[in-house]
């Protein structure tokens, strides 16, 4: 029998149920699943209408293992599952991390395992909404060429979209990924701090920017960085980035991170306006040099 999209879970959290209901849903067998207590596996099994599984030993070669667990956990899980499963060699195992590259799990790849890392660009709070979410997500993958084969027929199956990474990028992309997500949300909430500062309710502090801060991401996807950037910066405006600098001197941090992004913004403005030499000189000056007063 073909073992062609055949999954079992290790790991029956958040990311490894929702992955594999959405799979169950778009077709997929899930064999088995297994997790750290035996209570947990058999809340999986029911989650996935599947057996809840003691040992990797009951899954039949071919079988894709998909590991759902924690990173701090892969060492554990990589030490057992190559000791306790009889199919290893040319077995394809995929772990859900972003952060950490395929060959993390380094005993079962040594052993002959085609080791993969799928990481869905998604939050997956729960299975339910996780299934939900992951149809039509973007998925990184990294591995081995089999594995990388199994994942884009899993990325294909969920109808999403998806790239490859090599090993070497995969650290850099997962920084970006925080960039994008989790550095954008600090720079709103010091946005957001501001206006309150400011004067301004916090409750319509919360709201006031929303149109503006869509406007910056839909313009961003639509023509890219150079083509969007506006303001004081991109106008070579030193007096208003002085008094703006001026107006933060009691908040000496979100000073620091207005400054660093602004001179992000000042290389932007460098591209786009290549003949501003001296007015953008002058602003790299005042943003490296200011001093609060
Ligand atoms: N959730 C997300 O939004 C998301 C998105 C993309 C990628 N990921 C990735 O998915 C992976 C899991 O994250 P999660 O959010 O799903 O975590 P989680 O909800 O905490 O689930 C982890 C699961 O792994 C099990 N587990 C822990 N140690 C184990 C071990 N030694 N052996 C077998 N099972 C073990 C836990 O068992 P118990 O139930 O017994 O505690 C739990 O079911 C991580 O690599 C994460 O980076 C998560």
């Amino acid at each position: 029998m073909s073992m062609d999209k055949h999954i079992a879970l290790v790991g029956c959290g958040k990311a490894g149920l929702s992955l594999a209901l959405a799979l169950r849903s778009a077709g997929w067998a899930v064999d088995g699943c297994m997790s750290r207590s035996p209570e947990s596996s058999e809340l999986g099994a029911q989650w996935l209408a599947c057996r809840a599984l003691s040992s990797v030993a009951q899954i039949p070669a071919g079988v894709i293992l998909v590991l759902g667990v924690p990173e701090a956990a892969f060492g554990d899980v990589d030490r057992r599952i190559a000791a306790e499963d009889t199919h290893l060699e040319g077995r394809v195992i995929l772990h859900l991390s972003g952060a950490l590259p395929a060959r993390a799990l380094e005993i079962c790849r040594l052993r002959g395992a085609s080791v993969g890392s799928f990481h869905p660009i998604m939050t997956l709070p729960d299975p339910i909404t996780g299934a939900r979410r992951l149809k039509g997500a973007t998925f990184a993958l990294e591995g081995r060429p089999a594995a990388v084969e199994a994942m884009r027929a899993m990325a294909q199956s969920l109808s999403g979209k998806f790239f490859t990474l090599s090993p070497r990028g995969k650290t850099l992309y997962h920084a970006a990924a925080v960039v994008a997500s989790n550095h954008v949300l600090a720079l709103l909430a010091d946005s957001q701090d501001m206006l309150v500062k400011a004067g301004v309710d916090p409750a319509a502090a919360h709201e006031a920017f929303y149109a503006l801060v869509q406007g910056t991401v839909e313009s961003f996807y639509a023509g890219g960085a150079v083509a969007t950037i506006t303001g004081p910066v991109e106008r070579g405006d030193a007096k208003t980035i002085r008094n703006h600098l001026q107006a933060l001197k009691r908040s000496p941090k979100i000073l620091e991170r207005y400054r660093v992004a602004a001179l992000g913004m000042l290389e932007l403005a460098r591209k786009r306006h290549p003949e501003r030499d001296e007015a953008n000189d002058t602003l790299a000056k005042l943003l490296a040099e200011w001093q609060s007063k």
